[in-house]
């Protein structure tokens, strides 16, 4: 049991890679707090993780709003009785291109993709300072790591994720809290789509993904559980000399 009694807050655990690790951290022993925009989702995950015998708990928050973001870590807190953990993983893929580019839609994907894990990061502190420290995890991607011709919102507001991941590291160092980030390739949850096929056809958005798929070395997307195992390790005693980490979960994507 590599969490054994460990408590931990998942945002955006009521779907795709959030779910999927939440079930991982539970299965090794964690106390999960199951974080969502969706509060159906978010406790349709938490009866999936008490039916296999484990502790979970939903909260129903909208992470575009930094009130939402504390209360969500302040409930969190209460119904777990304290914070070890904290895994920033809500994010959207927001406008593509960069011509008239909608400014609702890019400060909404700096809002969540962003704001909501500085905000919440800093809110945590205090909890896992009572504790005698902890981890922090943040959610990047490849688009953190490199630019993207598609995507050139969210790659922004991921490489400001990379380096704010970094600076905390260095931050909250004193106070043994790590802070590391996951930086996923395409990974095969219902956000994929959004990614390969904005604007297109499903026809067209097939060929983007086979494209993108061509050029990934272990010659597929990444699966949920793919990005669940590496977060684990990242929370987990087994990465305590890790900080400041950004690890590419990619099948080789960024080796290029
Ligand atoms: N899927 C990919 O290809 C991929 C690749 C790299 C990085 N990521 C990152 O992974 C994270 C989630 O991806 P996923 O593929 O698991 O997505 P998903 O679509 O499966 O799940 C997203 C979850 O976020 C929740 N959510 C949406 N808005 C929210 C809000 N305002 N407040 C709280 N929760 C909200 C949704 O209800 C949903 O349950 C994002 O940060 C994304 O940028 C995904």
């Amino acid at each position: 049991m590599r969490l054994k009694d460990k408590l931990v807050v998942v945002t955006a655990a009521g779907s795709g890679i959030g779910r999927e690790s939440a079930l991982l951290f539970a299965s090794e022993g964690a106390a999960v707090a199951v974080v969502d925009f969706d509060g159906g989702k978010a406790s349709s995950v938490v009866e999936d993780i008490r039916r296999q015998g484990g502790t979970a708990y939903a909260v129903q928050a909208d992470l575009t709003s930094p009130d939402e973001c504390k209360r969500a870590v302040d409930e969190a807190a209460i119904r777990l009785g304290g914070i070890d953990i904290l895994w920033n993983h809500a994010g959207t893929p927001g406008p593509g291109g960069i011509e008239d580019v909608d400014l609702v839609a890019y400060q909404h994907a700096m809002d969540l993709n962003l704001r909501a894990s500085v905000v919440a990061s800093g809110h945590v502190v205090p909890h896992m300072r009572k504790r005698g420290g902890g981890a922090i995890l943040l959610t990047a991607s490849v688009s953190g790591l490199v630019g993207s011709q598609f995507s050139p919102i969210y790659s922004a507001a991921k490489f400001a994720v990379v380096g704010l991941g970094k600076s905390l590291a260095l931050a909250l160092a004193a106070d043994k809290i790590r802070v590391n980030v996951v930086c996923p390739g395409p990974v095969n949850t219902p956000m994929l789509p959004d990614f390969m096929g904005r604007g297109l056809s499903a026809q067209e958005a097939k060929e983007v993904e086979a494209k993108f798929t061509a050029q990934i070395p272990l010659g597929r997307v990444a699966e949920a559980q793919d990005v669940a195992r590496a977060a684990l390790f990242l929370i987990s005693d087994d990465a305590a000399y890790l900080t400041g980490v950004a690890l590419p979960i990619d099948g080789g994507f960024t080796c290029r």
